[in-house]
């Protein structure tokens, strides 16, 4: 078998960490890591890596002709949704002018772009959606997210596009997200707030990257929604969390996201319809109290 040169962009994020270490487990791939940090988190000998920030032509151009790559796997973006909301100019440029760097490059080089998108495409009126459910973003973030998927989707460039929504898990050297960081509140005996109307599927970002290889390996091209597999509202998602990890639960105190007052809107009732890659796919997601379970494991080896 041809091994396939691949270039995981965005390597050193949550989803690119996960994705380079699936990757990296075959002997099929040739791995090449890319991000905007001048060093990979993620070393690994057999892994070159390239400084590469997406909003730079030129640099990605370059890189992807140097790789040759026959597969570009974009994990990067601007991931803040609040951030995206107050600084719009670079949400922009690094979610859709990045991507369409991307797509330029995949083009020349007749790679095929794997790209992730989010469940903010939509208003959340009336969710869980499906892949052929209307988008109507709410937040600036959602607006770019969904602009990107239509540069792929438009582009004539072989493309999966796979819409995802509330990673959780633990990779090295990564921003918290919202399971490390009631993790870390509740193990300090803090009281938290957590919004009990935000309802969707929390996603370990391991069933994620399971999604996207598999769907590489397979061939599988156009839109698919890879989300984890209970629909719950985050308050009940943090009950799980105390559970599993045996924190104290009454320190998790219900509000409602307007209490928040967020730069950003959220979609309230939304969540993921997976049927599609459960078929096609064979995508199998943890439930969330499986998919802590794992973090469980995951953080108690990386403390060792
Ligand atoms: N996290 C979620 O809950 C969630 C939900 C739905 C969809 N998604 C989507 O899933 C994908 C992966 O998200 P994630 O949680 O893994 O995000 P993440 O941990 O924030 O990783 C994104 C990576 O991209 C890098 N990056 C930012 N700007 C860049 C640039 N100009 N050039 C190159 N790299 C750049 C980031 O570097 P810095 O950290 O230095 O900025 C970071 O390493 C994204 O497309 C996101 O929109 C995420």
């Amino acid at each position: 078998m041809d091994i396939e040169r691949i270039l995981v962009v965005g390597s050193n994020g949550l989803l690119g960490q996960k994705v380079a270490d699936q990757l990296l487990r075959s002997a099929n791939y040739a791995v090449t890591l890319a991000s905007v940090e001048e060093t990979p988190i993620h070393v690994n000998p057999s892994a070159p890596y390239h400084r590469m920030d997406i909003t730079n032509r030129r640099q990605v151009k370059d890189t992807a002709a140097m790789v040759d790559a026959q597969v570009i796997i974009n994990c990067a973006a601007m991931t803040n949704v609040d951030a995206c909301e107050t600084e719009r100019e670079m949400a922009w440029k690094i979610n859709v002018n990045g991507v369409e760097h991307l797509v330029e490059a995949a083009r020349k080089n007749g790679a095929m772009i794997v790209h992730v998108s989010t469940d903010y495409v939509f208003d959340g009126k009336a969710g869980p959606y499906s892949e052929d459910d209307r988008p109507e973003p709410l937040s600036y973030y959602g607006k770019s997210k969904l602009a990107s998927e239509n540069i792929v989707r438009s582009s004539g460039v072989r493309h999966f596009v796979a819409r995802t929504m509330v990673l959780y898990g633990y990779a090295e050297g990564v921003k918290a997200n919202f399971a490390l960081w009631l993790i870390k509140s509740l193990q300090e005996g803090q009281p938290v707030r957590v919004v009990d109307d935000q309802f969707g599927n929390p996603t370990l970002v391991d069933d994620l990257a399971f999604g996207l290889v598999r769907a590489m390996e397979l061939g599988k091209t156009g839109l698919y929604h890879l989300a984890g597999r209970d629909i719950q509202n985050r308050f009940e998602f943090a009950r799980t969390l105390a559970h599993v990890f045996g924190l104290d639960a009454s320190l998790i105190h219900p509000i409602k996201t307007a209490q928040l007052k967020q730069p950003a809107p959220r979609p309230l009732k939304s969540g993921l319809l997976t049927l599609k890659a459960e078929v096609d796919l064979g995508f199998k997601p943890n439930s969330s109290e499986q998919g802590l379970n794992v973090l469980k494991t995951q953080l108690t080896r990386a403390a060792r």
